[in-house]
């Protein structure tokens, strides 16, 4: 069902208490985005339709239910590539594509250098990952590049979005539901989140 929807299990608020902070080091902060996208795509696939599959135990054959669905992550460059591994960690067979935006600093629009995606990506379930939603601009801008090529399955993830963001995807995309472990409440003069965690592409990759 598309939509809104904060995952705030208690594991996901004890992760994000530990992400925002100043003290927790590349390292760490890099574990825990993994860990947080683990626990969101939890929830992302509950709803997934399942079929019966035959199964041979050690005793007898029986009869099992499996996810029937092709998924493709389609992180946004760079800081969406700090949530793939805790993905994969539960649907090791998603293909992953990429899309490169960066915001202009002066504009904040988004710029595209560069984007490449498995080629039957449209058959594919895609879960296009960003840690952060701020403007909405990067986001949107990735989903209309999807639709382009014919993508209709897509769900947006992020570890901390904000209502702008979130408001601009539900009008441009109502058909894309997002999933986020908090949206804080306002986005400063820089385009940054507050509170935030700061720039996740530098904290993931040490860059600052
Ligand atoms: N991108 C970030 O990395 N952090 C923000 O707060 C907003 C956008």
């Amino acid at each position: 069902m598309p939509g809104f929807h904060v995952v705030n299990h208690p594991l996901i608020q004890t992760k994000m208490a530990m992400l925002r902070s100043v003290d927790t080091g590349t390292k760490a902060f890099r574990e825990i985005c993994s860990e947080l996208a683990t626990l969101i795509c939890y929830e992302v696939t509950k709803d997934l339709p399942l079929v019966e599959v035959e199964v041979e135990t050690p005793l007898c054959t029986t009869t099992c239910l499996t996810i029937d669905k092709k998924f493709a992550f389609v992180p946004i460059l760079r800081a969406g590539l700090g949530m793939v591994d805790g993905l994969h960690r539960l649907i090791p067979t998603a293909k992953v594509g990429h899309i490169g935006l960066y915001r202009d600093p002066k504009t904040l629009e988004p710029v595209e250098y560069y984007c490449k995606l498995p080629p039957d990506i449209c058959e594919r379930e895609v879960l296009l990952l960003d840690p952060m939603l701020a403007t909405g601009g990067t986001a949107s801008m990735a989903i209309d590049y999807l639709k382009e090529r014919n993508v209709t399955n897509i769900k947006l993830l992020v570890l901390v979005s904000c209502p702008v963001g979130v408001d601009k995807i539900l009008k441009e995309h109502p058909d894309v539901s997002i999933y986020t472990a908090m949206n804080d409440p306002e986005l400063n003069g820089d385009g940054y989140i507050v509170p935030g965690l700061g720039d996740a592409g530098d904290r993931i990759f040490g860059t600052k």
